[in-house]
């Protein structure tokens, strides 16, 4: 479908920003302030976890961390403990080097502009025109999941998204759509976030509560749950883990550090094996194995088949793999992945 044909419904900003003053969300933390600092964080949180999550995390992430100087001269450990049940890490580890760019690149201060914004680790097209909307009234079209629902019902564009050059007319499109006032775009922004998050949902719309119903091509089609079309579907993949859950005398666990790459990336865990004779060759002999019940961990685009195997040493007996004994009170406040840490919080 080429853009070209498509006529942009009329006074749909208008409505929008209308809509959110009534009936959109006011006062979640991150809102009605124009730090780029707590803007950015909200928004990096907000990618890959719900909302409720985000409440719990966001206050506590800016007590440790007040400001960007703060966050940049923070061991990466911190952070990623800090972090840690939030999953997707690499979030935070771009969270991390993202602030070090602000301080080097930029002297402490984000960049104003969406384009600029864009070039630090882990900030995208669309969270950067979120920060640029939000804090600077830049006219910058956000399209992240929520927002392409949104508009493509709304224009009844039926393109594949899966096929780059049709994501990019989208983009073209919901530039078009702007407010003309740069001061409507961080209410105009919101109101795109809330009418995708409440009313123009995946697959129980609500389009009785929605402002733009009459301007609606999908609904006039009958047809709201025909949209965003996208073809190319997730390929998943899955992976066995094993897991050597080493306990010596004092209940100290063995973990270790994870690489830089690779699951789990910079997260402390317990030592990682891609099979059974592996993760024996690693423990002194004699002592026996207890095989602890294996599970299914569910993963974006992976499933892991996770397969612990407990010891228990005495004295100074180590694993032969990397690591190092940490104490039981220790372990909590560091940066785990979420199913070593349940599994170790069941023990
Ligand atoms: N999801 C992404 N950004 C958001 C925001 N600013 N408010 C609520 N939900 C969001």
């Amino acid at each position: 479908m080429p853009e070209t044909v498509m006529t942009l419904p009329d006074g749909f900003a208008r409505r929008m920003v209308d809509w959110q003053r009534l009936y959109g969300r006011q006062s979640l933390p991150w809102q009605n302030t124009q730090d780029p600092y707590r803007v950015w964080l909200s928004e990096i949180m907000l990618q890959q976890t719900q909302v409720s999550t985000v409440l719990d995390y966001f206050p506590r992430f800016l007590t440790r961390f007040p400001d960007v100087a703060a966050l940049a001269a923070a061991p990466q450990d911190d952070v990623l403990a800090l972090w840690s049940g939030l999953g997707y890490y690499t979030r935070a580890r771009n969270l991390h080097k993202c602030a070090q760019e602000v301080m080097v690149r930029f002297g402490g201060a984000f960049p104003r502009r969406a384009e600029d914004l864009q070039t630090l680790p882990g900030i995208g097209r669309s969270t950067a025109a979120a920060i640029a909307a939000f804090c600077f009234g830049e006219r910058a079209a956000i399209l992240d999941g929520n927002v392409k629902r949104v508009l493509t019902r709304v224009l009844g564009y039926g393109a594949d998204l899966a096929v780059a050059q049709n994501e990019k007319a989208l983009w073209a499109l919901a530039q078009e759509l702007l407010p003309a006032q740069a001061a409507d775009m961080p209410r105009y922004t919101q109101a795109l976030m809330d009418l995708g998050a409440t009313v123009c949902l995946p697959r129980k719309t609500q389009c009785e509560a929605c402002p733009v119903s009459t301007l609606c091509e999908a609904l006039a089609q009958g047809e709201p749950l025909a949209y965003p079309v996208k073809t190319r579907k997730l390929k998943r993949s899955s992976a066995t883990l094993w897991l050597l859950w080493a306990v010596n005398a004092h209940g100290q666990v063995w973990l270790q550090k994870r690489p830089d790459t690779g699951i789990w990336a910079g997260l402390f865990s317990l030592p990682v094996f891609d099979s059974e004779a592996d993760l024996l060759a690693a423990w002194p002999k004699g002592i026996e194995p207890q095989y602890i019940a294996s599970w299914k961990h569910v993963l974006t685009h992976r499933d892991l088949y996770l397969h612990p195997v407990r010891m228990r040493g005495s004295g100074k007996s180590a694993p032969a793999c990397d690591g190092q004994w940490v104490d039981a009170k220790d372990w909590s406040a560091m940066g785990l992945p979420a199913p070593i840490r349940a599994l170790l919080a069941a023990a």
